[in-house]
């Protein structure tokens, strides 16, 4: 069996909590037969800011070229409030992303049933949702020069932001959600505004290109991003894979995201090109939520949108998916049976911490 080489990136608030769980997950994976892992660890964010002066080691940036896979916990917290701009817990993250070009970010919406009344649409709407949102990470008008506010004679002032996008740029963000579609339902939305904006003329030109000469396939559809805003709140389980840009993915995935309820439940994957020689694609896993301060310490955090991540690593980075299947799987049977931490808790149910939370998991694998 391959030996998959990983790195924990624990970083700051809650992230060592709930990577904790993860590594708990992780050792029963190995012992039971699904995966050999050989774990590397090191310190992001603030936790490295206050160890090394600098929000990730060059150390650590080796560590991370050489892994299979990256699982982040979660960057920042008050106490680096004041820190130089350049060495903020937040840059460490980003130089990965950077460094390491990912430039797929990969944020699913799963509504689990037994969750369905948190979601802030009715339950026959989201029960069963199962949408995945794919957005550009690395371009677009986040990054596209001039980027400028300017004083004007008059005493008025002008901010420029620059929207750019290069055809090879759309068509490897598109490769992976024809891709990932081909392992799902077959269907992919790609979404952007061609009547208004040259960049959205290029993306749905070029999506259609790749899909026309490579994807045939897989069923496209073109949908303008205020439209599949509509859509995802009106009827979100017509979705199957979303592909869009770094501005309207950021957008779309928020919603998406509270379709399902808590931000303690949501993971992320975040993929890079597959190399030529060894042929590993590099990528990091995350959970969407954030350091967390106000609950960091007290043994509150929900571990699931980390375990979550672990599951996205095995699907994506070593295709074992049917390790994936058996994390999801317990994940939807704990909710079930009605284990819930704080912030996912209703009435009548049972009322766990983090390590409760992941005792009940690796109980119910
Ligand atoms: P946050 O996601 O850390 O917290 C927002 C709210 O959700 C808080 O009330 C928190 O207690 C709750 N929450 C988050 N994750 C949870 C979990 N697993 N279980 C239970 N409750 C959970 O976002 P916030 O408060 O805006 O940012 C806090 C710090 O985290 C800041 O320093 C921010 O810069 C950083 N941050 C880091 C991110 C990352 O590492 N990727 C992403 C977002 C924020
Ligand atoms: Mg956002």
């Amino acid at each position: 069996m391959a030996t998959h080489k990983l790195l924990l990136l624990p970083g700051d608030g809650i992230g060592p909590e709930v990577m904790a769980e993860v590594k708990k997950v992780v050792g029963w994976l190995d012992s039971h037969g699904f995966a050999s892992f050989s774990i590397e660890e090191d310190l992001v964010g603030g936790a490295a800011y206050d160890e090394n002066g600098v929000p990730i080691s060059d150390d650590a940036m080796a560590k991370a070229f050489d892994a299979d896979a990256i699982l982040l916990g979660a960057v920042g917290g008050p106490k680096w409030n004041t820190v130089g701009f350049d060495v903020r817990p937040e840059a460490g993250l980003l130089r990965l992303r950077k460094d390491l070009q990912l430039f797929a970010n990969l944020r699913p919406a799963v509504c689990y049933p037994a969750l369905a009344e948190a979601s802030s649409l009715k339950r026959d709407l989201v029960e069963g949702l199962d949408v995945l949102i794919v957005r550009e990470l690395t371009g677009g008008v986040y990054f596209g020069e001039p980027k400028t506010i300017t004083d004007l004679l008059d005493g008025q002032k002008r901010a420029v932001d620059t929207q750019v996008y290069e055809s090879y740029e759309i068509e490897r963000i598109a490769r992976v959600a024809f891709e990932l579609a081909r392992t799902r339902s077959n269907r992919v939305v790609s979404t952007e505004k061609h009547n208004v904006m040259k960049t959205g003329v290029l993306w749905k030109q070029v999506v259609s290109e790749v899909h026309g000469s490579e994807f045939s396939d897989v069923q496209l559809e073109h949908q303008l991003a205020d439209s599949c805003g509509m859509q995802l709140v009106r009827n979100p389980k017509q979705f199957d894979v979303i592909v869009t840009d770094n501005l309207f993915g950021d957008i779309l995935s928020d919603v998406a995201a509270m379709l399902t309820g808590s931000l303690g439940m949501l993971p992320s994957a975040s993929l890079g090109s597959v190399e030529e020689i060894s042929g590993r694609r590099r990528a990091l896993y995350e959970p969407v939520h954030g350091a967390a301060p106000d609950i960091a310490g007290k043994g509150l955090a929900n571990p699931i949108a980390m375990i979550g991540s672990l599951g996205m690593a095995m699907r994506y980075s070593f295709g074992l998916g049917e390790a994936a299947d058996k994390l999801d799987a317990a994940i939807a049977g704990v909710l079930a049976q009605g284990y819930r931490t704080a912030d996912i808790y209703s009435d009548g149910m049972t009322r766990v911490g983090t390590t409760g939370m992941g005792d009940a998991i690796l109980a119910e694998l």
